[in-house]
């Protein structure tokens, strides 16, 4: 008996398979592999983001760089595409983001071997980290128009057969237009697989089971999940085995929240526009925000469940909106604190400011990867809060986050049961704002209690009213703890 738990130790420790309950507690770090880090560790390398070419970055480089991305408190990351991709240079850029695949049993040797991925995955593993791979089942990608395609160039779907025949999305009323239809242009297009086949199914679902479990992969994010009939899922999550987070780029969550019920999570789109809204200058509303956290509260099947972020590599970063930096505070406070699991895109903790789409995928180790930075050092604390609060209260991470406050210029709400609740306080006034007492009611807190918040490290203590007193100044954003619940950790000693 003895002898059996080391090896059922090693077993779990390969392949962590992890469900999303175990999800729940994590944080994401994202990136676009090609431009993290490179194997050489040059800061220097030259990438200029308009020309959409490789910049370097490996899964080796990654490697290199696992403590940067765990000083940041971050448990987990999630890389692009891994597959095998269309080769050479067009009008269009080439495939370094790693959405343009031919051959999904291959790897893109850009990014290194199967070697230089195993080893950055047991790296991850041995920290205790999950590695979150994104994976496309909706298109391939090819070197020229749709009505041209070569389709012997694409392992395993050699054959016109397996695709739907060739149109532009052209209507995103028209749900059939949507998924039947093709994504790319004329110089690249996207040929857009038959889902509804059954030998198309079963080939996605013997490769996702095959890619985690040859890889020791502990979660998936999965793209252009609108563009696949929903009936796909329930089978492709099944047959991954692990946690699932899909984008759906969409607001409505009326749109947006139906698909979690074929997916473990999706992407929180519908919270992403309205704290954009509130956040991207001094005069954003918060009632916008204050209204979708609870409706997609109400409309999605869980909440916590879901990823939430304000960068990805698909929009323009925050700082192409403003370059106040209280703002940006604000923005990576809330994705943590609030409901679901936090997702920041690398360069987001150095302030990029790249507008849209080739512009929003800098190189981050043209920052030099500045520990010192604010964000840096703002998102590792939000990240340290939110473990502390998971750790010291094992029902934390499936309380459902509400609003408690809100007026022109601050948002407050709770996460947690009473006596190990966080409240954070986010505020749109930006650097110049004023220094004022804000008395927040309905916090749960009782009177007397003594709290710390955790940004500036002030200690608070609650009116015999039950009000809380919180220092604001500089539209800095607040996060409330019981000073109890901190003793022996050393967030703020
Ligand atoms: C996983 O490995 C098996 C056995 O070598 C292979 O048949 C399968 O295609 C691999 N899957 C992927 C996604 O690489
Ligand atoms: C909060 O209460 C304090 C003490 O009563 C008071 O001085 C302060 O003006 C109040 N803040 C606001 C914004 O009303």
């Amino acid at each position: 008996m003895l002898l059996r738990f080391p090896l059922f130790a090693s077993l779990v420790g390969s392949a962590i398979a992890a469900t999303p309950a175990q999800w729940r507690s994590q944080s994401i770090y994202f990136m676009l592999t090609d431009r993290f880090a490179r194997t050489d560790e040059s800061t220097t390398a030259s990438c200029d983001t308009k020309y959409g070419r490789y910049c370097g970055g490996t899964w080796k480089g990654i490697e290199k760089k696992l403590d940067y991305i765990q000083g940041m408190g971050f448990t987990a990351i999630w890389i692009t595409p891994i597959t095998t991709q269309m080769e050479g240079t067009t009008a269009d850029g080439s495939a370094y983001h790693g959405y343009w695949q031919q051959d999904i049993y291959g790897l893109n040797s850009e990014y290194g071997t199967a070697d230089d991925l195993h080893s950055l995955i047991s790296a991850l593993h041995d920290r205790d980290m999950y590695m979150m791979v994104d994976v496309v089942a909706n298109h391939m990608g090819y070197d020229g128009s749709g009505d041209s395609v070569d389709y012997s160039v694409f392992d395993p779907f050699d054959s016109q057969k397996y695709f739907h025949s060739y149109c532009k999305v052209s209507d995103y009323s028209d749900q059939t237009n949507v998924e039947d239809c093709w994504l790319g242009d004329s110089t690249v297009s996207l040929p857009d697989l038959n889902t509804e086949r059954n030998d198309v199914q079963s080939l996605w679902y013997d490769w996702v089971g095959s890619l985690v479990s040859n890889y020791s992969i502990d979660g998936i994010r999965v793209d252009t999940v609108r563009h696949v009939q929903k009936d796909f899922w329930p089978g492709f999550n099944k047959a991954a085995g692990v946690y699932c987070v899909g984008e759906v780029f969409d607001g409505d969550a009326g749109f947006t929240c139906p698909y979690q019920e074929v997916m473990d999570g999706v992407l929180n789109y519908p919270v992403y526009f309205p704290l954009l809204r509130a956040f991207q200058s001094t005069s954003g509303s918060m009632s916008d925000l204050y209204n979708m956290i609870n409706t997609v509260k109400s409309t999605c099947s869980d909440s916590t469940l879901l990823g939430n972020f304000i960068e990805n590599h698909d929009n323009p970063r925050f700082a192409s909106y403003t370059d106040d930096i209280s703002l940006a505070k604000n923005v990576a406070a809330f994705t943590i604190m609030a409901d679901g699991i936090p997702i920041i895109y690398a360069g987001q903790e150095q302030h990029y400011n790249g507008g849209s789409d080739p512009y929003n995928r800098e190189a981050v180790w043209l920052s030099k990867y500045d520990t010192d930075s604010p964000l840096y050092k703002l998102i590792a604390k939000g990240n340290a809060i939110r473990s502390r609060a998971i750790y010291q209260d094992d029902g934390y991470l499936s309380y459902k986050n509400y609003p408690i406050y809100q007026d022109q210029t601050t948002l407050a709400m709770r996460k947690g049961y009473k006596g190990t609740q966080t409240i954070t306080i986010l505020s749109n006034k930006g650097t110049d704002g004023d220094g004022y007492t804000l008395n927040l009611s309905n916090t749960g807190y009782e009177a007397g209690m003594k709290l710390t918040e955790i940004i500036s490290c002030s200690t608070i203590t609650v009116g015999d009213d039950g009000k809380v007193p919180v220092p604001m100044k500089e539209g800095l954003p607040r996060i409330l703890y019981p000073s109890s619940e901190l003793k022996g950790s050393t967030l703020c000693s």
